[in-house]
């Protein structure tokens, strides 16, 4: 289900209303009888933000933001506000914002929080619980521009959220790869896919072990957004952790609960595929390549298994000890393997450690990086805007030490603390170039509801990726 995004220049007294307001507006317009009108005074004196006046065949919301010292916060908040009022109009087929006040942004803010909130994946529900609201309309003063763009980028979250919904039942590592070579298509990004053979020939030592156990074969796709106009001359990569289910191998995940979400273990393959969408349908002038290496992590009588050496694709040997620290195997091949592009910079998304969770929650993007101080800034400054936020872990080097094997180069296992950051430095060892990684474990999926993100994926890092790529052009 899409929830779709238009201008509408009239006004019927059929419609739906949220009427974005500050305590000066006039309502004359608007055929309030007196009542009402004394009841919105009532309220506003009530500082209530959202006020429900329910009439005969439609609905008016005013709303009146309540005022806020810090702009990154009050975006939140309006997008909260869309939250709440989508909340109350999922059994309405679509509504019109009208900003009174003359506030475009935030009336683009309330429709983004509303139209992110309005996601539902029913897909394999028999009957079907979508929301009935469809369609979210903005006034005569909106602009048709602003509009396309939130609509394109709306439509990259819902597309990374069904992605990372989906189970594993309906999800291999085949049909993750499907799914980025689609949405090129239409979105007219370029994709190759390499098969086993071709990542055999590639000798992706990492992501041919842990693809091992598993009965399907493993996908390495390469995504290239390149145009004309770019602005870059290197590439800008994101590379995605794209393991659709991770059982934790020979190292066998727990059963009891551990593994019920392994399903979103892909969750950075489909956040950076979700960005290459929103990026290629705005037609970004920026030159970006997203890389994703794909597998389950699955134990059986092939299995890679603790203790193993392995050879990774550019020549460093691993000492395997812990066949569920999975992730640092894939990702490193796709960044050395990035190394041939000459990248300007790469960032790395992957649901990579649940100590990144005990850390921060699912509130936030635990982040490092080495050699791109400024783009990290950057980055964090962008996250504060779409409030996607960046948690900086310290990534001293007195961390290198705790990788470090006895018989091969490296270990993809870190001590018993600092989980996050040994991950990292493991991750580290494969880049040359101004590198950022970011666990998304806490934030890319949430049991509870959490805002306009709703409940299950919530497709965190598209937004932020996005805005980072187009504040560069
Ligand atoms: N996919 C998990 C990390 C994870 C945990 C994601 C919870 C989402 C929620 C990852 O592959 C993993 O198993 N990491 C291990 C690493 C450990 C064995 C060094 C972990 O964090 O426990
Ligand atoms: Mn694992
Ligand atoms: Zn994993």
């Amino acid at each position: 289900m899409k929830t779709i995004i238009k201008k509408k220049t009239t006004i019927s007294d059929k419609d739906n209303l949220i009427l974005l307001c500050d305590k000066k507006s006039k309502l004359s317009d608007f055929n309030l009888s007196k009542q009402e009108l004394d009841y919105i005074k009532l309220e506003w004196e009530d500082k209530k933000e959202i006020v429900a006046i329910n009439q005969y065949g439609r609905h008016i919301f005013l709303v009146l933001p309540k005022k806020e010292k810090d702009n990154n916060q009050h975006a939140e908040n309006c997008r909260l506000l869309g939250d709440r009022l989508a909340g109350k109009l999922k059994d309405d087929k679509s509504v019109l914002i009208i900003d009174v006040k003359e506030n475009q942004t935030e009336a683009m803010q309330i429709a983004e929080g509303m139209a992110l909130s309005n996601y539902t994946f029913t897909k394999h529900k028999t009957e079907g619980t979508a929301n009935k609201l469809t369609t979210i309309y903005l006034c005569k003063n909106s602009n048709k521009k602003n509009i396309e763009e939130l609509q394109n980028i709306v439509d990259a979250v819902y597309f990374t959220r069904d992605l990372i919904n989906e189970p594993f039942s309906h999800l291999t590592a085949k049909d993750l790869a499907e799914a980025a070579v689609k949405s090129g298509k239409a979105n007219k990004f370029k994709t190759t896919v390499f098969n086993k053979k071709k990542i055999e020939s590639l000798k992706m030592g990492g992501l041919l072990a842990v693809n091992k156990g598993s009965i399907d074969e493993p996908t390495f796709t390469i995504m290239e957004w390149k145009p004309k106009n770019a602005k870059n001359k290197q590439p800008i990569i994101l590379i995605g952790k794209g393991i659709v289910y991770d059982t934790g191998g020979l190292s066998l995940k727990p059963t009891a609960n551990s593994m019920d979400l392994m399903k979103t273990d892909m969750g950075g393959a489909g956040t950076v595929i979700g960005a290459m969408q929103a990026i290629s349908a705005n037609n970004l002038p920026i030159h970006v390549i997203a890389l994703t290496p794909a597998t389950d992590n699955r134990p059986s009588g092939n299995a890679y298994a603790p203790g193993d050496v392995i050879t990774m694709h550019d020549g460093t040997t691993v000492e395997v000890l812990n066949t569920d620290a999975e992730g640092r195997l894939v990702l490193a091949d796709a960044l050395s393997f990035a190394k041939k592009y000459k990248p300007e910079l790469v960032i790395d998304l992957a649901t990579l450690t649940g100590a990144a969770v005990a850390a921060i929650g699912h509130y936030g993007i635990v982040s490092m990086h080495e050699g791109a101080e400024k783009e990290h800034a950057r980055l964090k400054e962008t996250g504060g805007h779409t409030h996607e936020r960046l948690a900086e872990m310290p990534f001293w080097s007195d961390y290198d030490g705790l990788i470090k094997s006895d018989i091969a180069d490296i270990k993809n296992l870190g001590g018993p603390h600092a989980g996050a950051i040994t991950a990292g430095k493991f991750l580290a060892h494969f880049a040359d170039y101004p590198w950022i990684h970011l666990d998304i474990a806490g934030p890319s999926y949430t049991k509870a509801k959490y805002g306009y993100r709703g409940k299950g994926a919530t497709g965190m890092g598209v937004r932020l990726l996005y805005q980072f790529i187009k504040n560069r052009a």
